[in-house]
């Protein structure tokens, strides 16, 4: 178990937490949703001693692990893979090391002898002999693959990396895991992977989380930070999000009875548990809806951002024409003619594709092969995949915006602007390096729309994002009349946004002018699909 005792923490006027107390017990897995920037991310630092709140404690039953997926992709760069894994169960690393010195030593005393036999009875309790192939196990789970597990932490891509990091804080059985978006960088198999591992684990689990997929396949509560105050429900996020729904509609006809709310809510449990019982969620552990806290349930007033990309100048005819683009490992011979208002997503197995195509199409990285030329009328405007590069300066998030805006500098249009993203107030003069990574991508939001490009290029925009956040992106970019070029893995923006699907694959490309849904379904494509990537 771990408990936060009154824990109060402000930053200038805002206040983050209030007098918050909640545990966390063994076996549950919780959920931690809220809107951007509410404070989920600086909530599990307090958890984890990263950071001191204002006031208040945190208590963890004496000798319980605590494990967290780490935030910094640098740390272990000097490290290889495998052994990276292991230092998630420091203890046993210790043990580990210390056993290998003794044996290392040329002077080998009958002392030593002794500490290393202690050293092998606490290394054989720790199951240390399985270490190794547990962790490549856990590896290989994840997609890496076994040539990797021996080279070192630098050598590796970003989006691998972030999988050792997931594979160490879930080494050796912790008691107590702590994970931040861990699906973030992951794709649909091991996100799945991580599923099915989460729903199997016995221990207790804090994830933050904007994947309602992912949400209500591990979670049996939700723990929902809002108005400085967290609170945790019975139940996954449908759940959760119907019956705050439920709460609303009942705040709002007040003339109701009680005992006819009550008969409401109680039909209402029936029908979502009758129907949970059927999916995954009921399995073993997952005792949902045992103990119900529905009086408790407070209506949630989530605000939308208002996205609108408009366009400086309409495209001619002549879009972007691309032939026999290449990059070796990635994707090859990618022929492309894109027509005025496409809206293209791309997908592959390795999303590295993806992001390394609109980087060529941005210039900042050079193909292998092929050439593309855009139309004379054609300007883009850009999300990139990271954005650390545009958020090392300390510039409020005035000025910020500012140096991306050509003619309107005045500040109030800027504010009208951070207004719109949801930063308002004293908001607007906090500097860009302390923004939570939702904020961050709504200020690269901000950065795309002031391009007013009549070409987006979007490399998944939906990641870091709260739900509400999503929903705005996702009209605004049904309602463009102009033409983007995207990818995302979030299903339901794929599917509601593209009318024409590219495939990448190191063998050839897929180009398709289906929905996402049919470009799944269709046995035509699903047997291309599996020669390209045999
Ligand atoms: N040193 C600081 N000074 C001022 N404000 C800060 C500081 N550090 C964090 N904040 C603010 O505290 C808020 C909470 O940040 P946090 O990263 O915890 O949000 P989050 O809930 O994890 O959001 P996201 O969903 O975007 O990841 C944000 O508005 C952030 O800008
Ligand atoms: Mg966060």
């Amino acid at each position: 178990m771990i408990a936060a005792h009154n824990i109060s923490l402000q930053y200038g006027k805002r206040v983050l937490f209030d007098e918050v107390n909640i545990k966390f017990t063994q076996g549950n897995c919780y959920g931690v949703i809220g809107a951007n920037g509410a404070g989920k991310s600086t909530f599990l630092k307090i958890l984890s001693d990263d950071i001191s709140p204002n006031s208040g404690s945190i208590t963890i039953e004496p000798g319980k692990r605590m494990a967290v997926l780490s935030q910094d992709h640098f740390k272990f760069d000097e490290h290889s893979v495998i052994d990276t894994v292991m230092m998630g169960h420091t203890k046993l690393w210790e043990i580990m090391k210390e056993k290998n010195a003794i044996y290392m030593k040329e002077d080998f005393s009958d002392a030593d002898g002794i500490k290393a036999s202690e050293l092998e009875g606490e290394f054989a309790e720790m199951d240390g002999w399985n270490a190794e192939s547990d962790a490549a196990n856990m590896l290989s789970g994840l997609g890496v693959t076994e040539n990797l597990h021996t080279i070192l932490m630098s050598e590796l891509a970003g989006s691998q990396k972030v999988r050792v990091l997931l594979a160490q804080a879930i080494f050796g059985n912790p008691d107590i895991l702590i994970l931040d978006e861990p699906t973030n960088d992951l794709d649909i198999n091991t996100i799945a992977w991580l599923e099915n591992f989460l729903i199997d684990f016995k221990n207790t689990v804090i994830v933050v989380s904007h994947d309602r997929h992912f949400l209500d396949s591990v979670c049996t509560h939700i723990t929902d930070i809002d108005f400085g105050k967290i609170k945790s429900y019975t139940g996954n996020y449908s759940f959760w999000y119907q019956s705050s729904q439920l709460a609303l509609r009942q705040k709002q006809s007040s003339n109701k009875k009680a005992e006819e709310k009550k008969k409401e809510l109680q039909d209402f449990i029936m029908r979502f548990s009758a129907n949970a019982s059927k999916s995954k969620q009921a399995n073993g552990r997952k005792k949902m809806l045992e103990k119900l806290n529905f009086e408790d349930i407070v209506a949630s007033t989530r605000r939308y951002p208002a996205i609108i990309f408009d366009q400086a100048r309409e495209a001619g005819d002549q879009i972007l024409h691309a032939t026999n683009l290449t990059k070796n490992g990635l994707f090859s011979g990618l022929d492309l003619n894109v027509r005025r208002g496409d809206k293209i997503a791309f997908v592959s197995k390795n999303s590295m594709a993806m992001t390394a195509l609109f980087q060529i199409l941005e210039n900042e990285v050079k193909s292998d092969a092929g050439e593309f030329s855009y139309g004379q009328t054609i300007t883009t405007s850009y999300l990139p995949n990271e954005n650390d590069k545009f958020f090392d300066g300390s510039d409020n998030l005035i000025d910020w915006l500012r140096q991306f805006s050509d003619d309107e500098k005045d500040e109030v249009f800027i504010r009208g602007f951070l207004g719109k993203m949801l930063f308002s107030g004293e908001e607007v003069f906090k500097k860009s390096d302390v923004l939570s990574g939702g904020e961050k991508v709504r200020c690269m939001v901000s950065r795309a729309m002031l391009a007013e490009g009549n070409l987006l290029i979007l490399d998944e925009p939906t990641n870091h994002l709260d739900l509400e956040t999503i929903t705005a992106f996702n009209n605004a970019l049904k309602d463009f009349k102009g033409t983007i070029l995207f990818t995302s893995h979030d299903h339901e923006f794929v599917n509601t946004v593209a009318n024409r699907i590219v495939e990448l694959t190191p063998n050839g490309c897929i180009d398709k002018e289906l929905s996402y849904d049919d470009y799944l379904s269709n046995d035509k494509v699903q047997e291309q699909k599996d020669k390209l990537y045999a």
